[in-house]
């Protein structure tokens, strides 16, 4: 069992839970993510190593409630127990001084992309994180990620802070200046968001890395669950990723694998919505 030390709410069903997981916390590399299990029977979840605390013993989890699994995580206190933290799990991101590295993350991909920026950072790349959000108030990690960037910039699609749009407005800005073209992006959030950062850097053949997260069931690369094409070939994200070249995967594949549980994930939201007033009637 593993203990919840503490559960924050970051965004609009976004939380930081941390963990007591002292042997994760010694292993782990960043990229890396665990496998969760709040209680026997329940769903496997497949969350990113948000960060650690090797001495403390414990990991920082960053999760988002969409669906009746992680809902129930999130509203899991302070105090409380996991069942299971299996990890870390997948490759460590391949970490080089690579000079001008931009970082780029979309919504909640920034949680996973703050490891890789402090990876980063600590190898000594020069960092421009891009991070961007519907508004101002799903602006996450902002204070951690700006001392570990040189250059740190925010969009908003309203436009309620930083610039006005998507994350691939700056970076288009930073590809068309000569002084400022990158050795390296990052880009980890929405599909889209990740492919359309691909085609922006591919003809520049800039080296770009993606986090993918497809659907995980083992997270051990037994059951195929989590299978993408990169190029030519057919590999597992969870033993071959999550990251892998940008310019080599898939989109549409994965968009679509990504899509085919929604409605299932709805159903299970709306039966847990239900059978939690069914406990609160019989309460009464
Ligand atoms: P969102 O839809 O609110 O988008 C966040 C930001 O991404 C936008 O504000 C914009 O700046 C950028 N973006 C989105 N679409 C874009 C496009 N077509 N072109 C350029 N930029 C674009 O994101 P959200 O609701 O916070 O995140 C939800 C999505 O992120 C889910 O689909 C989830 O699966 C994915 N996600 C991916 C990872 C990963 O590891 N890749 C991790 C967590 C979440
Ligand atoms: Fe089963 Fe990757 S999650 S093979």
């Amino acid at each position: 069992m593993f203990e919840i030390i503490s559960n924050d709410i970051l965004a609009e069903n976004l939380h930081k839970l941390v963990v007591s997981a002292p042997r994760i916390a010694r292993a782990r590399k960043a990229g890396q993510f665990v496998m969760v299990r709040l209680a026997e029977g329940e769903e496997r979840i497949p969350l990113t190593i948000g960060d650690a605390d090797a001495a403390a013993g414990t990991i920082s989890l960053f999760i988002q409630a969409i669906g009746a699994s992680t809902r129930r995580i999130v509203d899991t206190p302070a105090g409380g127990f996991i069942r299971d933290v299996a990890g870390p799990l997948g490759k460590e991101t391949h970490i080089a001084n690579w000079g001008r590295v931009v970082c780029v993350g979309g919504g909640v991909g920034t949680a996973v992309l703050f490891p890789l920026v402090k990876a980063l950072a600590e190898a000594g790349n020069q960092i421009t994180t891009i991070i961007g959000g519907r508004s101002s108030r799903y602006i996450i990690l902002a204070d951690e990620l700006t001392p570990l960037s040189e250059t740190f910039l925010v969009t908003t699609e309203d436009g309620s802070l930083g610039y006005k749009g998507f994350v691939t407005g700056p970076l288009s800005e930073i590809l068309a200046d000569p002084e400022r073209i990158p050795q390296a992006v990052f880009a980890v959030g929405p599909v889209p968001m990740m492919r359309a950062v691909a085609e922006m850097t591919r003809p520049q053949g800039i080296e770009t890395i993606v986090s993918l997260n497809p659907i995980m069931i083992d997270g051990t690369g037994m059951c195929g669950g989590c299978r993408v094409q990169i190029g030519t070939e057919t590999k597992f994200a969870c033993v071959d990723g999550p990251e892998f070249d940008a310019h080599l995967v898939d989109f549409d594949g994965l968009g679509d694998r990504l899509t085919s549980y929604r409605q299932n994930e709805a159903e299970a939201v709306r039966h847990a919505a239900e059978d939690c007033k069914l406990a609160k009637e019989a309460a009464l």
